[in-house]
């Protein structure tokens, strides 16, 4: 899996993960944990079925937190003993039709939660964090363009957002407090598949379920297409971040993951069909 010789600086570093228990969360700690860093989690209760298949919760190397990044007392004094050498922020509510139903607790944890996050790396003077968004951060012209990482910030629908407001505060932390920070880096991917997703109102599971429960399938874009890939690939290029960071010479940067223009962009109704 892991084919760059440079992620050998995780080695027996403290690696901080918010929303480790989650569907990426979950390969991320596992990656960790394989790495050999010392991982530590910080998530509320575990609602992802998948986690346990795919993280070994008896490994040595790892220790949870259930706690809640809306509580900064509580997670500034987390980060403060454990001291991390890395900070990966995925905690967040995730799900576009969620952020209809629950707007400002959508906005409370993706913005508020994530200025939490923000304040206690800054405080504990965290040297390299990375700061998970989303490709739907972007103001969408329907014009059919694809999407580079100076393309105009914007975000509809509550979650993009909550997503596009993380982009805009983990910037003006980084340029309020520019000599406080050493590494910080945003990163923005989309359409992520892989095993152990069970979010709701997201195509592949929402195609098992229907299969698994005998349920008709409502698709709202069938021919929209998408940039889909598989969460290992996603995790390859967040784990490559910090490695190049020490080479670059901008401390805080923002980047898109995506697949090949060419092969990857699918419409949906051909995944359903295929
Ligand atoms: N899955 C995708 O296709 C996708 C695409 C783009 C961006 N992302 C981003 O990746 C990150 C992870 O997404 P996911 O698909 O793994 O979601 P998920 O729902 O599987 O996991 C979310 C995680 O965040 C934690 N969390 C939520 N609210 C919290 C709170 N208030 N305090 C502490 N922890 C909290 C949950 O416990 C869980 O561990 C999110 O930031 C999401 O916006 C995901």
């Amino acid at each position: 899996m892991f084919l760059n010789k440079r992620l050998s600086i995780y080695k027996n570093k403290k690696v901080l993960i918010t929303g480790h228990n989650g569907f990426v969360g979950s390969w991320l700690t596992a990656s960790f944990l394989k790495l050999k860093s010392k991982v530590f989690g910080i998530s509320l209760k575990n609602q992802n079925k998948a986690y346990r298949f795919i993280v070994n919760k008896k490994n040595s190397n790892l220790v949870e937190f259930i706690q809640d990044i809306n509580e900064f007392e509580k997670l500034d004094s987390i980060i403060k003993k454990i001291k991390p050498d890395f900070i990966f922020h995925l905690a967040a509510q995730p799900i576009v039709k969620i952020g209809y139903e629950h707007p400002l607790n959508t906005f409370k944890t993706n913005i508020l939660g994530t200025s939490n996050v923000l304040k206690s790396i800054l405080k504990n003077k965290i040297k390299n964090s990375v700061i998970v968004t989303s490709d739907k951060v972007y103001l969408n012209k329907e014009n059919k363009k694809f999407f580079n990482e100076n393309s105009e910030i914007g975000g509809d629908d509550i979650y993009s957002a909550s997503k596009a407001c993380t982009e805009i505060i983990t910037r003006s932390f980084y340029l309020s407090f520019k000599e406080k920070f050493n590494h910080l880096d945003t990163v923005r991917a989309g359409n992520i598949i892989g095993g152990g997703d069970f979010g709701t109102n997201r195509l592949l599971p929402d195609i098992f379920n229907s299969f698994h429960l005998k349920k008709s399938l409502n698709i709202r874009s069938p021919h929209s297409i998408r940039p889909w890939q598989n969460v290992l690939d996603v995790i390859n290029a967040y784990l490559l971040l910090p490695v190049y960071q020490k080479k670059r010479l901008k401390k805080f940067d923002f980047w898109n993951v995506g697949p090949d223009k060419k092969e990857s962009n699918i419409r949906v109704i051909d995944i359903i069909e295929n």
